[in-house]
């Protein structure tokens, strides 16, 4: 009843209020903004230039002097060049300069363009500007167009720039990241490249002698895999999986990965403790990330706490919000590469992976037809068509479920459980009956604290009805599994803000019930409604929220939560989680 009446509340002042849908835009390659300061939104067809050329007159071709220049020509993936032009004659604002990956693309065929004015110098003809290129294992060049008429958009080509090449070029081992496999004598190493010869990893104990080789498998994707393309897809290379075995639990690791002739430089990483329920450990937490500059924020934060101990993230959704624009997804892999390549990274599916509308029978997750869509979710066409294909083919996930979607391994004294919110989770759901044998088989003397994430909250007091609706439906569906075998801690995002419960079944503080703990905060743009303020929530924040989560697991009977935010460099929230043993 008393849900009843705080669902019919909300449903009544989030209609007052008006509250609006988010639109999770998406950057352009160059993350280019309107000049009030909001980026461009390439999902949005009509912001991607048709350069229609006119030829240049042979008078004009003979006269042109102009040169651009892209410096330095041999880049690190991800690295800021100077793109510098002179000798242009009649610029304009509207003259642009578009970036080609190979250089052998057609004039349409850009990965983004700027406009000259992003250099105040432009009208003379000259100008500077400094953009991040990223290693998509072919060369690249950038040509000027000057715009010859404003109203039709007509171009006409001026210069061509030097050939841009890569550090270490397709070969390069690139988007380096771990994983855990539950077996503490286990870790898997994961990367891209341009070439699908056999993928190795040289490891060993000591950094001076990699002894030991490791073979594994390689595997790509094409647009033709997903649901439907809607945005821009570009080759993701080969995605190379290397499983390491036979490793001493709590140990650190040297490893190069590559092919023979191109390795990686030499990381490290610590192996998992033995599970047991003494075996202390901390870890990251957070949902939300994508590329924007919170993401960067983020990460930086992320790689000090991976470097000071922190054993592995723990991702529950919405990952880089490519949503069909292929790029993002090696900006964010770039993002992330610092601290995924030194410790292991664990993904859960989100919405912007997931969800899609295309009956097309490709979604692989198994799910028939266009996937979960109850009347009352809001499960739509998040993905733009991906459902969930980048993620399958980028990550490997403990094998006990359904690859990325549900999984679960023990670490240390944790059970720890990967759902997927954007699959049925109704009682006798494939997704249901297998998380129900997973928590039955929970030996809670090896592991004693279990944690579960997943991506679209079961309890939540943001104002914000349809996922309201959701959380609800969730609190009918599973919410007695979990507190039936006392799920002690339950991560969810979706939302980009945070929010942290009592221990809380029913809508009520209970001291067995689960404690839930919403950390959508890692950076996708804020979410700005208000709140209810149910009884059972103890701490939210929505107004620069930008930050993640920190767990310390003391011992079997304490844990430790920290929730950090960025901008502040300081924990604002933290709960000590007891239970008796
Ligand atoms: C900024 O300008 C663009 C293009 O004119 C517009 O679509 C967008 O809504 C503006 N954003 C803000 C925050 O005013
Ligand atoms: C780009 O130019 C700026 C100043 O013009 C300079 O400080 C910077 O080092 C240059 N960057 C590269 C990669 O050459
Ligand atoms: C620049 O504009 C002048 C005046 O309209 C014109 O004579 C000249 O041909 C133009 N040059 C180029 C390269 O378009
Ligand atoms: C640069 O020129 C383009 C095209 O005319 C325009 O849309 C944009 O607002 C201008 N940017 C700045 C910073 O003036
Ligand atoms: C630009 O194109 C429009 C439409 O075709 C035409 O009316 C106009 O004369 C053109 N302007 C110039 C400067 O060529
Ligand atoms: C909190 O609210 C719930 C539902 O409205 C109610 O059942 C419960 O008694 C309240 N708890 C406290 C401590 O007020
Ligand atoms: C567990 O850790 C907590 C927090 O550090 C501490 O207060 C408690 O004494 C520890 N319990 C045991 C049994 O070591």
């Amino acid at each position: 009843m008393a849900t009843f009446i705080s669902t019919a509340l909300c449903l009544v002042a989030c209609v007052l209020l008006n509250v609006q849908g988010k639109n999770e835009l998406v950057p352009t390659y160059f993350a280019r903004k309107y000049k009030n300061g909001s980026y461009i939104d390439a999902t949005i067809k009509s912001n991607w230039l048709k350069i229609t050329l006119r030829p240049s007159s042979v008078l004009l071709q003979s006269s042109n002097t102009a040169t651009l220049n892209v410096h330095p020509s041999l880049v690190k993936n991800a690295q800021y060049v100077n793109v510098t032009w002179k000798g242009v004659e009649n610029a304009s604002a509207d003259d642009m300069i578009a970036l080609y990956c190979p250089e052998t693309s057609k004039d349409n065929d850009y990965y983004d363009f700027f406009n000259v004015n992003q250099s105040s110098t432009y009208s003379q003809g000259y100008g500077e500007y400094a953009v991040r290129l990223y290693n998509v294992r072919t060369n690249c060049e950038m040509r000027y167009f000057r715009c010859v008429n404003s109203s039709t958009g007509q171009q006409e080509f001026v210069a061509r720039s030097n050939i841009v090449m890569f550090e270490g070029g397709p070969e390069q081992p690139l988007q380096i990241h771990l994983a855990l496999t539950g077996k503490p004598t286990e870790m898997r190493v994961m990367w891209v490249s341009g070439t699908d010869q056999a993928p190795i990893v040289k490891f060993g104990r000591s950094k001076t002698k990699l002894g030991s080789v490791a073979e594994g498998k390689s595997q790509t994707y094409t647009a033709d895999d997903f649901c439907s393309l809607q945005g821009k897809f570009i080759d993701p290379g080969y995605i190379h999986d290397v499983l390491l075995t036979a490793l001493e639990p709590s140990t650190v690791y040297y490893y190069s990965c590559g092919v023979t002739g191109h390795m990686s430089s030499i990381r490290s990483f610590k192996t998992a403790p033995q599970i047991g329920p003494d075996v202390g450990f901390k870890f990251i937490v957070y949902g939300d990330h994508g590329i924007l500059p919170a993401a960067y924020s983020t990460a930086k934060y992320v790689l000090n706490d991976v470097k000071n101990g922190y054993e592995f993230i723990f991702h529950n959704g919405d990952i880089s919000y490519a949503r069909g624009m292929e790029y993002i997804w090696e900006q964010w892999h770039a993002l992330i590469e610092p601290y995924s390549s030194i410790a292991p990274y664990m993904v859960g599916i989100g919405n912007h992976e997931q969800n899609h509308i295309d009956d097309s029978g490709k979604d692989p997750s198994g799910v028939k037809g266009d996937g979960w869509h109850p009347w009352w979710g809001t499960m739509d066409d998040d993905s733009h068509g991906e459902c969930g294909v980048p993620m399958f083919y980028r990550f490997h996930m403990p094998d006990n479920g359904n690859y990325v979607w549900w999984y679960s391994y023990n670490y240390g004294m944790v059970h720890f459980i990967m759902i997927s919110t954007e699959h049925d989770l109704s009682p006798g759901s494939r997704q249901y009956v297998w998380l129900q044998e997973d928590l039955r088989n929970i030996d809670r003397s090896r592991t004693p604290w279990v944690i579960l994430g997943g991506h679209r909250p079961m309890y939540t007091s943001e104002i914000d009805p349809e996922n309201f609706v959701v959380a609800l439906a969730f609190q009918f569906l599973f919410e007695d599994l979990l507190y039936h075998y006392r799920v002690d801690l339950a991560f969810w995002a979706h939302y980009h803000s945070y929010e942290r419960t009592c221990a809380v079944y029913k809508n009520a503080c209970t001291k067995d019930g689960i404690v839930h703990i919403v950390i959508g905060t890692a950076g996708k743009e804020a979410d700005w409604p208000p709140y209810l303020p149910p009884n059972w929530s103890k701490f939210r924040r929505h107004v620069d929220p930008y930050g993640y989560g920190r767990v310390t697991l003391a011992n079997r009977s304490a844990l430790h939560f920290e929730y950090f935010v960025n901008s502040e460099e300081r924990v604002v929230d933290e709960v000590w989680l007891y239970k008796d043993n």
